[in-house]
């Protein structure tokens, strides 16, 4: 039993919202607040694909909306061999509210992969710069 369990078995209950009738790809998120209370995203997707908004932001904007503030990890669930990484605008989203917090990829199988924020995001962008 990983420190992650919780966080994949949320992730994955959330893939199963996802709405993806465009790209059938279908994505589940579910980031771990400081309280400990987890907080979940899909990928919602949108006929004109621009307005498509991926599982994590969806999770943390979740979170950030109903008042958290302070993540310890986020995980990332697909259906797909290749573990999916976030895209660069959530490793940005992820960067401003988490920090460098461990990001663990997983699929259905159990197959599970851990990486970093910050190895995401060489030389991040944020409000030390302003
Ligand atoms: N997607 C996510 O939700 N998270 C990722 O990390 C990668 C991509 C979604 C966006 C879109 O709905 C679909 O996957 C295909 O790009």
């Amino acid at each position: 039993m990983s420190d992650y369990d919780a966080l994949i078995t949320a992730a994955k209950q959330a893939r199963e919202n996802a709405y993806a009738p465009f790209s059938n790809f279908r994505v589940g998120a579910a980031v771990r607040a400081k309280s400990g209370r987890i907080h979940t995203g899909c990928n919602v997707e949108n006929a004109t694909l621009g307005l498509t908004c991926c599982a994590e932001r969806v999770a943390i904007f979740k979170a950030v909306s109903e008042g958290e503030r302070g993540f310890d990890a986020i995980a990332v669930v697909t259906d797909v061999d290749r573990l999916t990484p976030p895209c660069g605008a959530c490793r940005q989203i992820i960067w401003e509210f988490c920090g460098d917090v461990p990001v663990v990829l997983a699929n259905l199988k159990g197959k599970v992969e851990e990486e970093t924020a910050g190895k995401l995001l060489a030389r991040p962008f944020d409000s030390s710069f302003l």
